[in-house]
């Protein structure tokens, strides 16, 4: 039988890009509470630190932005660096500033429209030092470093994003432990939450004030959640982790109101503030109820049985959880953009199946007239992982540390036959990711 041949086609003006952050591409970041975090024994995978990192800071960000430019992407998400722009509470670094205007000029030179995140999980150790995000007074200093920055780069930025994952964010830093501070606490983390959330209204009215024709978000991580069986209590749990994770800030900024552990909390400040939903997508899990695991709000979570792990097993390859991840986004009536959706995988061996089977779902989504305007893979480059440190591979190219040099791996070509032609083909599935072609295209 011959096998099918098929095209699917994305909407003209589609955004293919890719995400990167500053601490983890930069390298040189010492003002801040990751660098100190890095430095503190049992925090990071194998004590490594981000260090140099992909040296952009050095100027390495013109080559990696001509890899882009070169390999058909149209866009690049990118993060500033607060305590750069900002390295103490009453000084603003106007070199620094200088800098990230060369590489907005840099992205749009190269034809590679800017989208720029004003937080990616690192904040400037002056600011910790005076209470960080469990302070009162956060919203107003984040704000003020809003204001400066904003207008400073507005001839070349119009979308924006305010803060990067304020659920992996609190998670991370005050229930989880795994990000600085490390605290374990549901009353800061609700707090926390609360600032965040003033916080990203205060800059969607900043950025507004500055530039009426912004478009300005949020990148969300939404994760899927399955219940383990259809036992009621993990019903329930499944659910209740939906809520507390997925929904919370989104339906915040919404609706002026969210849930947060049973109590309602109104904020009348964020309703309304977004402008287009981003979606951060990697993976989905089961979940089961616990009495024992009380730590974790009685429940575990895991990868169904069937599914293709990550190299280090980090992630699952479940592309259908990513359509239903899309449909969610779709429910806000917002133009959508994938703000990151990608693996990790040093060698290669499953990034290009990941890659076809979640682009597949998005031209699904588009197919249903779901506003979706652009995808951005993590990553451009390998970069610092967190506290995973350099554990994990999720660049398009390799970085080999010691010499800087990139790797360029065969997913940069799969993703540049996509994007050059606006399109994914079966042929395109056949050459680069053959073990995903029977999947996506059955007969
Ligand atoms: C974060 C990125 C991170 C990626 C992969 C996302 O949650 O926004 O900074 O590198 O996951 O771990």
């Amino acid at each position: 039988m011959t096998k099918p041949q098929t095209t699917y086609h994305f909407t003209p003006g589609f955004l293919w890009g890719t995400s990167t952050s500053s601490h983890q591409v930069e390298g040189d970041n010492n003002n801040n509470n990751w660098a100190d975090w890095e430095s503190q024994p049992g925090r990071i995978y194998h004590g490594e630190k981000a260090g140099r990192a992909c040296e952009w800071w050095a100027g390495r960000w013109k080559e990696d932005f001509d890899r882009a430019q070169e390999t058909g992407q149209n866009a690049h998400r990118l993060s500033l660096e607060w305590s750069r722009i900002q390295p103490t509470p009453d000084t603003w670094d106007e070199e620094a500033i200088e800098r990230y205007r060369q590489m907005m000029r840099g992205l749009v030179e190269r034809h590679l429209m800017p989208l720029v995140t004003l937080h990616h999980f690192t904040d400037p150790l002056w600011f910790v030092e005076q209470g960080g995000w469990e302070s009162e007074k956060a919203p107003e200093l984040f704000a003020r470093y809003v204001r400066k920055i904003v207008p400073a780069l507005s001839e070349y930025v119009t979308l924006w994003v305010t803060i990067n994952e304020p659920n992996v964010f609190t998670q991370g830093g005050w229930l989880g432990g795994m990000f600085p501070p490390g605290k374990s606490d549901t009353k800061l983390a609700g707090m926390v939450f609360r600032n965040l959330l003033l916080a990203h209204a205060a800059a969607y009215k900043i950025i507004h004030e500055v530039q009426p024709h912004s478009r300005v978000g949020v990148a969300h991580q939404y994760r899927v959640f399955w219940p383990a069986s259809g036992s009621p209590l993990d019903k329930f749990m499944a659910n209740f982790v939906n809520t507390n994770f997925n929904l919370t800030f989104p339906s915040a900024i919404a609706t002026g109101k969210y849930n947060y552990l049973f109590r309602t909390h109104a904020i009348p400040e964020a309703k309304g503030t977004q402008d287009f939903m981003g979606l951060n997508y990697y993976s989905a899990d089961k979940v089961r109820f616990r009495l024992t695991k009380h730590k974790e709000f009685f429940h575990e979570r895991y990868y169904p049985e069937d599914v293709e792990l990550s190299e280090t097993g980090f992630l699952a390859n479940q592309p259908q959880a990513f359509f239903q991840a899309i449909k969610w986004a779709n429910s806000f009536g917002l133009p959508i953009l994938i703000t990151e959706n990608g693996t990790e995988d040093s060698t290669d061996r499953t990034r290009p199946s990941y890659l076809a089977e979640h682009i597949h779902q998005v031209w699904r989504a588009i197919n249903f007239n779901w506003p979706v305007k652009g995808y951005f893979q993590w990553s451009l480059v390998d970069n610092f992982e967190w506290e995973r440190g350099w554990s994990q591979r999720f660049g398009l190219w390799g970085l080999d540390l010691e010499t800087q040099k990139r790797i360029r791996r065969p997913s940069v070509d799969f993703y540049e036959a996509v994007a050059r032609n606006n399109m994914l083909s079966s042929e395109m599935v056949e050459r680069y990711a053959p073990e995903s072609f029977d999947r996506m295209f059955p007969v």
